[in-house]
């Protein structure tokens, strides 16, 4: 056996990392000691005091019995692909010209890409953004091109930093409305502004708007796609997070635009849809129930999500040293903070020092030289006070200790 060498991983491995998930090593280290654990980091509703509507669960249930078990039609069955057509017309989206159902929203996301760019092409991510997209970009060797969110203007994409790194070499631009990590939801006159860039430029829009729903203060969602017929968009959506379901993995795309634009793009993905055969079945016969079935459990989650985003920006706003712009929808908060050291230090020391979980900043880009964490707010209000409390304890200590690392508000 000694000819056995190491198998080595495929170079494009090197730099997939997923912050959200990296950080759980750490915490599982700190949790074995026996220490009180308060979880702030992963974006899982069912984790915390969320559950599905039951009927979406019941419909489920009754597919298995009925032994929908068997492979799907690639693009989704079709209840499901109709009633997702239906929800694209509630959103404002009437022109689609295709519809696919996926494993979550992830795998969407995946496919798209994939079908979409070459080497040394590139693509415009938010920064700071959800790092699947980064991974996905490593993974296909494309380059990265991250663009800003303006923190001084409500996360709000920076349109002169996207102007500035569009080049001919840019495929799509990715859009996450309500955002991950931030909260923000974006305005009509941004999203305006993107479609202009995206019709001059010929880019596709990556719109992913897996918390459409989760909307705080009345706010409405405006779907970037239902802007303009013309502009080449993927709508991103999914049952994750509005019905509460992760584990059914269950996603879907949204294609709209022009079809002569759109013909060989579409093609292509649904070579790609074909070759790994379909999405989770019976789980798809979820997607009509939870999209056309009653939806107080949203009203119900936002009464408690509305109340825990508030704790999140008093307290942390509280803290000297640390700032927070209000999240108006999904469950992420990205406080700042105002000090010169690495966040991924400040959070490693956090989770030691306080088994407070918070995912650092640099895990989902950043401007240059700003230290950020980011906070799920799912949890309930006691958990919340707690971990917000320690912070501020362990903060203040942390900036005596590292003095040098501290600038002020
Ligand atoms: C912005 C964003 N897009 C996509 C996903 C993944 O969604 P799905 O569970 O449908 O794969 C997430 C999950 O956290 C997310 O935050």
């Amino acid at each position: 056996m000694k000819n056995l060498k190491e198998i080595r991983p495929a170079f494009r491995t090197d730099n997939i990392t997923y912050a959200i998930r990296d950080i759980i090593v750490l915490s599982n280290e700190v949790a074995k000691t026996g220490k009180e654990m308060l979880y702030l980091n992963i974006g899982d509703p069912n984790l915390y005091d969320f559950a599905p509507p039951k009927h979406v669960v019941e419909m489920t249930y009754k597919a298995m019995l009925a032994n929908k078990n068997g492979y799907a039609p690639s693009s989704g069955i079709n209840e499901a692909v109709k009633a997702i057509e239906k929800e694209a017309e509630r959103k404002g989206i009437d022109n689609a010209l295709d519809i696919f159902v996926t494993t979550g929203a992830s795998e969407a996301i995946d496919i798209c890409l994939t079908a979409l760019v070459n080497d040394g092409d590139n693509v415009l991510t938010p920064t700071p953004g959800y790092p699947l997209y980064t991974a996905i970009a490593s993974k296909l060797q494309t380059m990265e091109n991250p663009y800003y969110l303006d923190e001084s203007n409500g996360w709000q994409p920076d349109i002169e930093d996207i102007k500035s790194k569009i080049n001919e070499k840019t495929k799509a631009i990715v859009l996450i409305n309500p955002n991950n990590p931030t909260g923000s939801l974006y305005k009509i006159e941004t999203l305006q502004k993107i479609v202009n860039l995206a019709l001059k430029h010929n880019l596709v829009i990556f719109a992913d708007e897996i918390y459409d729903k989760l909307l705080f203060d009345g706010k409405k969602h405006i779907s970037i796609a239902s802007l303009n017929k013309d502009v080449s968009c993927i709508t991103f959506c999914g049952l994750s997070k509005n019905y509460f379901v992760p584990g059914f993995r269950i996603g879907w795309g949204i294609i709209s635009g022009r079809r002569q634009v759109l013909k060989s793009y579409i093609e292509a993905i649904n070579r790609i849809l074909r070759a790994r055969l379909c999405a989770n079945h019976p789980e798809q016969y979820a997607i009509k129930p939870a999209l056309e079935g009653d939806q107080s459990h949203i009203t119900e989650a936002l009464e408690k999500l509305t109340r825990r985003r508030d704790i999140t920006v008093k307290m942390l706003n509280d803290i000297p040293g640390i700032s927070c712009v209000k999240p108006e929808g999904a469950f992420y908060a990205f406080p700042r903070l105002h000090m010169d050291h690495l966040d991924s230090q400040f959070v490693s020391e956090l989770i030691k020092e306080t088994g407070v979980v918070v995912v650092p900043g640099s895990g989902f880009g950043q401007v240059p030289n700003t230290r950020h964490f980011r906070v799920v707010f799912l949890p309930n209000e006691i958990i919340l006070e707690k971990a917000y409390n320690n912070i501020a304890k362990f903060y203040e200590k942390f900036i005596e200790t590292h003095l040098d690392a501290y600038i002020t508000k």
